[in-house]
């Protein structure tokens, strides 16, 4: 069979330090002097980097559509040895070639024909566009060869393999394989561990180029003297600075981080900078005494626009940062920074993944599995018993969980002739004469139902073209944002305090892509799910990088290819949960799959489809929910539910 090759589609940023610069080569040196205290850096991805696209060849290439290239490019046999030999001879695709030749020594892999299309890094300094390529083939390897690494893989393949080469880069600049997210980093000798940051309000930083010029290699040399032992008092103080003084600002900087607060992290900013300029520079004291970044950070005017300031990377006249205090004065630094003090000055803003304000639950299904009482009755109002006591239909065990989770707007996706029935349940008020009898908490409880109703809208499936096609009729309620997506015949329950719903939110707005939220399911009941297997990114394993969906697979099927083996099992599968993130790209693919009639063997649209395409294209993770939840689909599950739900 011919067909084209598969061609993906690659993005790496740059990189910039915000917190903890320095304390990654000296928590290094924890492997020589245990008493030192192990380094941490918060680092941020940004919103440039480099571009490119790869697919599978004989040989490993890496060419350029880029004029600065100049047509020039590499070729290399896939043969350890000689790319070894690439590497070590040092220039610009000696990174490129440290890469491959590590895929090479410990994967099976082929060549690869990497094309870079864009660069738009402005910085030759403190934004690492070297690590930056090297996460670049690392990660083309990775997808094109079905390797299953995580991101975590990728960061040290990129990381050893430009080790092979006379450049030495510190090991937080392979954090640009996490995107244009912080994180923070701990350098515990040989050991690294990288935690996501979850950014809670927009946070508006410019970094500038100083137009000066600083030499890191001596401002490394000078330091690094006083490493792994301490030979005297300014040593000792440099130890106090880069660790325990250092962990306690990186503490903080994650805290005000996670809380929004920019106005306590921009004072942090200051505060870091004074630490650094009285214990850190007099060790290298003509590099780092700094003229013009100190010039810059205490400009009165900038001072004006800002909540604080510091320099980047190895520090003195190289690259500064600044926090401004809103949208409106990042604009204006920049412009006083270009114009007035005649710097290159670029805005860098990290945005929380925004906000699940909304909710799609469709329930247009007949419900065949529920014949006959699906003749008279809406499966979605068959009634369990839930922990208050009160008899409910499944869809208002459904919408309290969404109240729960604070959403704002909820989607029932209809068949057009159960209108009416769902007007009346959710909107006619009970007559007189009923709501009379009820106690004072079935009076709360009517209360309740129409607070949730003001948050309901209705959209209607006119043919049942099944799951997917039901999801896509809600395109343009969500408008562009990320929604949760439930399915209206599934219940659920949290083993914590924390709702399921709310655990699923959580990790997309750690993670940033559509999220899946899965349960374990046992083998032989592979074929009633859609099944999700992946690579786990935490070490908790509860997230899955996923590499392969399957709609109900034979468990055939899901033993070979389809087992996820975490510390606890060597055998697990991941079955649907029933409810999930959804962004933009799942109802592109809808839309193409509608227009392009793309169905399963039943003839039906189905969401699966959607998933395992947006998850190969855009990448996508799935979440192990700590809880259960209650199928009322089918009688078998629908008795179960009723026996424990709520219990
Ligand atoms: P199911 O796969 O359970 O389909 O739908 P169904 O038709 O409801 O039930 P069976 O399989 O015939 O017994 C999962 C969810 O998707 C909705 C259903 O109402 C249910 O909440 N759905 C399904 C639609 O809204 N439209 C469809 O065309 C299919």
């Amino acid at each position: 069979m011919s067909s084209k090759p598969r061609t993906i589609d690659l993005f790496v940023p740059g990189r910039l330090c915000l917190f903890g610069e320095h304390s990654d080569w000296a928590g290094t040196n924890k492997a020589m002097n245990a008493e030192i205290v192990p380094g941490c850096a918060i680092v941020t991805g940004i919103e440039q980097g480099i571009y490119g696209t790869a697919q599978k060849g004989e040989h490993f290439i890496v060419k350029s559509t880029l004029p600065e290239y100049n047509g020039e490019m590499f070729e290399c046999e896939m043969d350890m040895a000689k790319l070894k030999c690439a590497a070590r001879n040092g220039g610009f695709f000696s990174y490129v070639a440290g890469v491959a030749s590590y895929m090479c020594e410990w994967y099976h892999v082929g060549g690869i024909e990497l094309t870079i299309t864009g660069m738009d890094l402005p910085m030759k300094s403190g934004l690492s566009s070297s690590a930056a390529i090297c996460v670049m083939v690392a990660r083309a390897f990775n997808m094109l060869y079905d390797l299953h690494l995580n991101t975590m893989g990728i960061m040290n393949i990129a990381y050893w393999g430009e080790q092979r080469t006379p450049s030495r880069c510190g090991r937080l600049d392979q954090a640009c394989a996490f995107g244009v997210n912080p994180v923070s980093m701990i350098f515990d000798g040989n050991e690294i561990d990288v935690d996501r940051i979850t950014v809670k309000k927009p946070l508006h930083y410019v970094f500038a180029d100083l137009m000066a010029g600083k030499d890191t290699v001596r401002i490394l040399a000078d330091l690094n003297s006083a490493y792994p032992f301490p030979r005297n008092e300014a040593d000792r103080t440099l130890h106090e600075a880069l660790g325990k003084d250092n962990v306690s600002i990186t503490d903080r900087a994650k805290k005000y981080i996670s809380e929004g607060d920019s106005e306590k992290l921009g004072a942090l900013m200051i505060e870091a900078q004074e630490l650094f300029d009285k214990k850190v520079a007099p060790m290298s004291p003509e590099e780092l005494k700094s003229p013009v970044l100190h010039s810059v950070l205490n400009d009165e005017k900038i001072k004006s626009l800002t909540y604080g300031g510091k320099g980047v990377g190895s520090q003195g006249d190289g690259t500064v940062q600044f926090l401004a205090k809103d949208e409106e004065t990042q604009k204006e630094l920049i412009d006083y920074l270009e114009n007035v003090k005649k710097m290159t000055a670029f805005p860098l803003t990290l945005k929380p993944k925004k906000a699940i304000r909304k909710a799609i639950i469709p329930v247009a299904g007949f419900g065949t599995r529920l014949y006959p009482e699906t003749r008279g009755v809406k499966k979605e109002f068959c009634p369990v018993v839930d922990k208050d006591g009160l008899l409910k239909p499944g869809i208002l065990v459904l919408l309290e969980e969404l109240e729960k989770a604070e959403i704002e707007e909820i989607c029932l996706i209809l068949n057009r002739e159960e209108q009416a029935y769902y007007e009346d349940f959710f909107f006619k008020p009970l007559p007189e004469s009923h709501y009379s009898k009820l106690s004072d908490s079935m009076r709360e409880y009517e209360k309740k139902i129409g607070r949730i109703s003001k948050k309901l809208t209705f959209i209607y499936q006119d043919e049942q073209k099944g799951f997917g096609h039901a999801v896509y009729q809600a395109k343009d309620f969500a408008a562009g944002e990320s929604v949760l997506l439930l399915l209206g015949d599934t219940i659920y329950s949290s083993n914590s305090e924390i709702p399921c719903t709310v655990q699923l939110i959580d990790a997309y707005e750690k993670y940033g892509l559509s999220v899946v939220g899965v349960q374990t399911v046992p083998l032989e009941k592979t074929g009633n799910f859609g099944i999700f297997a992946g690579v786990w990114e935490d070490k908790e394993e509860t997230v899955l990088k996923l590499t392969r969906i399957e709609e109900k697979p034979s468990s055939t099927l899901a033993r070979e290819y389809l087992n996820v083996p975490s510390r606890k099992s060597s055998e697990n599968y991941y079955g649907a949960f029933g409810a999930y993130v959804i962004t933009e790209e799942i109802f592109d693919r809808l839309h193409q799959a509608i227009d392009e009639n793309i169905t399963n063997a039943k003839g039906e649209i189905e969401l699966t489809d959607a998933l395992s395409y947006v998850s190969e294209n855009h990448g996508m993770y799935a979440y192990v929910v700590d809880g259960t939840s209650y199928d009322l689909g089918n009688p078998e599950s629908y008795r179960n539910a009723v026996a424990s739900f709520g219990l």
